[in-house]
C-alpha cells in the first residue's frame, strides 16, 4: 500500500516535470548575440537529434565581410565567413578554416544551406541558413559543441568592398574582433528561429558583445611596412643621394655618405620585417610571387649588393692612398656602375611604394597623392643633382687641367 502510493507520487512528479519540459521547449530554444558597435544580431539553434546548425545573423555590409568561429582559437574553428554577393542583393555564406592567425580559407567539405539572404537598402545583410551536420564533422575537422558555455568568435573585416560569388574570395585581416561563449543547450530545441510580436529574433538566451571584449585590431604590421617605406623612399634614398653627390666619395665626404648609407640600408632591411609578417598571414602573399613582393626582393638584393660594392670601392681607394698609389682606373668604372644602380634602385622604391599601396588596397585619392608627391620630387630633384654633376665637374676641370682623370666615385673633384 504504502509503496503503490508512494510510485504513484512518482508517477506525477514525472509528468509534472516532463510536462514542464515540454512547456519550456514549446518556447524559443535560441542563443543570440548581440554586437553592439557593429550593430550585428546573431542567433542559434541546434535542431534536437540532428547534425545541423540552424543560425540567422543580420549585420551591416560596410565591412568586407562579417564572419563567426565555432571555437576559441582561428586554428581550431569552423569559421562561416559572410560577404556580399557579386551582385550585391544575397550574401555569400563561405565556410572556413585557419591554420592559426591566417587567412582562413574555404573548405569544401563543409555544406551550408542558406534559405534566404538578402541585403536591404538600409545596407543590412540578413542569411537566414544551416550548417549541415556541423555539429560533427570528418575527424579532421573541428566540431561544435553543445555547452552552457561553447567558446565562440566574431569579427568584422575592414571596409572594403567585396562583393563576390566566390565562396574562396581573399580576404583581409579582421579589423576587429572578439571571443564570446554562447549557451547552446538552451540554443537546443525544435521549431527553429523564429521572430516575436515586434519582429525581433525571439531568443531563450542573449549574450552581448562589447567594450574591452571587442577588440580593434588595426592592421599595424601594414601600417607600420607603408610608412617606413614612404620614408625610405621620399627622404632617405635621396637625401643619401645628395650626400654623396655634394660631399663627394673622398675623406670626411665617404665617411658621411657611409653613415647615410648605412642608415639607408638599415630602413630599408628594417622596414621589410613587418611586411613579410603580412605576407605570411595572407594567402594572396604567402608564396611571394605578387609583383610588389618580387620587385621589393630584387630590389633589397640590389641595394644588398651596392652597399657591399661602395664599402668595396672606399676600401681600395683607401689602400691605394695608404700605399702612395693613384687607384686603379677600374674603380672609376665601378663608381659609375655603383651611382646608377642605386638611383636605379632608388626609382624602384619609388615605384614599388605605389604597388604596395594598390596591393593593400588603399583608396585610389591616396593612391594618386603618392604618384603626385612622388613624381614632383623627381621632377625637383633631377635638376638639382644635374646642377651638382655638372659643378662638380667644371671645377674639377679647373683644378686638374689636361691631367688624367682619377676619380672614382660620386663626382670630380
Ligand atoms: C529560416 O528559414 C527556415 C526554413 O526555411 C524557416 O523555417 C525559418 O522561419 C526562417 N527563420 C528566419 C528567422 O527567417
Ligand atoms: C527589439 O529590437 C530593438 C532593436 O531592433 C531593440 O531596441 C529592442 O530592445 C528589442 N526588443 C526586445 C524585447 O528585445
Amino acid at each position: 500500500m504504502q509503496s503503490s502510493r508512494r510510485s504513484s507520487w512518482l508517477q506525477w512528479l514525472v509528468l509534472c516535470t516532463t510536462t514542464r519540459i515540454h512547456l519550456i521547449k514549446a518556447q524559443t530554444a535560441v542563443s543570440t548575440l548581440l554586437v553592439p558597435d557593429t550593430n550585428t544580431i546573431l542567433a542559434i539553434n541546434l535542431p534536437p537529434d540532428s547534425g545541423d546548425v540552424n543560425f540567422y545573423i543580420s549585420t551591416p555590409d560596410w565591412y568586407q565581410y562579417t564572419a563567426i568561429g565555432f571555437g576559441s582559437s582561428m586554428a581550431e574553428a569552423l569559421m562561416l565567413v559572410m560577404y556580399a554577393s557579386a551582385d550585391g542583393k544575397r550574401v555569400t555564406v563561405s565556410p572556413r578554416l585557419s591554420r592559426g592567425g591566417t587567412e582562413p580559407v574555404w573548405t569544401p567539405n563543409v555544406r551550408i544551406a542558406v534559405h534566404a539572404s538578402s541585403i536591404n537598402d538600409n545596407s543590412d545583410m540578413t542569411v537566414n541558413a544551416t550548417c549541415n551536420g556541423c555539429r560533427a564533422l570528418a575527424q579532421d575537422l573541428p566540431s561544435i559543441k553543445t555547452s552552457a558555455a561553447t567558446p565562440m568568435m566574431f569579427a568584422i573585416g575592414p571596409s572594403l568592398v567585396l562583393n563576390s560569388d566566390d565562396l574562396d574570395a581573399r580576404i583581409r585581416r579582421h579589423s576587429a574582433y572578439g571571443r564570446f561563449t554562447m549557451d547552446l543547450v538552451k540554443a537546443t530545441g525544435p521549431r527553429g528561429i523564429g521572430f516575436d510580436a515586434i519582429g525581433n529574433v525571439s531568443s531563450s538566451s542573449s549574450t552581448a558583445l562589447e567594450g574591452d571584449a571587442f577588440h580593434r585590431d588595426d592592421d599595424k604590421a601594414v601600417t607600420a611596412h607603408g610608412i617606413l617605406y614612404a620614408i625610405v623612399a621620399l627622404a632617405v634614398a635621396p637625401f643619401d643621394s645628395l650626400v654623396a653627390g655634394v660631399l663627394g666619395s673622398k675623406g670626411a665626404g665617404a665617411w658621411v655618405h657611409g653613415v647615410t648609407a648605412s642608415v639607408y640600408f638599415a630602413f630599408v632591411i628594417g622596414a621589410m620585417v613587418p611586411g613579410v609578417i603580412v605576407s605570411r598571414q595572407h594567402v594572396a602573399t604567402q608564396q611571394f610571387r605578387t609583383g610588389h613582393q618580387v620587385l621589393g626582393l630584387l630590389t633589397i638584393v640590389a641595394m644588398a649588393v651596392m652597399f657591399l660594392w661602395g664599402i668595396a670601392l672606399s676600401w681600395i681607394k683607401r689602400s691605394a692612398k695608404k700605399r702612395g698609389r693613384e687607384p686603379p682606373e677600374s674603380t672609376q668604372r665601378l663608381a659609375t656602375v655603383h651611382r646608377w644602380v642605386c638611383r636605379l634602385i632608388w626609382a624602384l622604391l619609388l615605384v614599388n611604394v605605389g604597388l604596395g599601396m594598390q596591393l593593400s588596397g588603399q583608396r585610389l585619392v591616396l593612391i594618386l597623392a603618392y604618384v603626385a608627391l612622388a613624381l614632383g620630387l623627381v621632377v625637383v630633384l633631377v635638376p638639382v643633382y644635374f646642377c651638382i654633376w655638372r659643378c662638380s665637374k667644371r671645377q674639377q676641370e679647373k683644378e686638374e687641367g689636361p691631367h688624367e682623370l682619377t676619380i672614382y666615385d660620386h663626382n670630380y673633384r
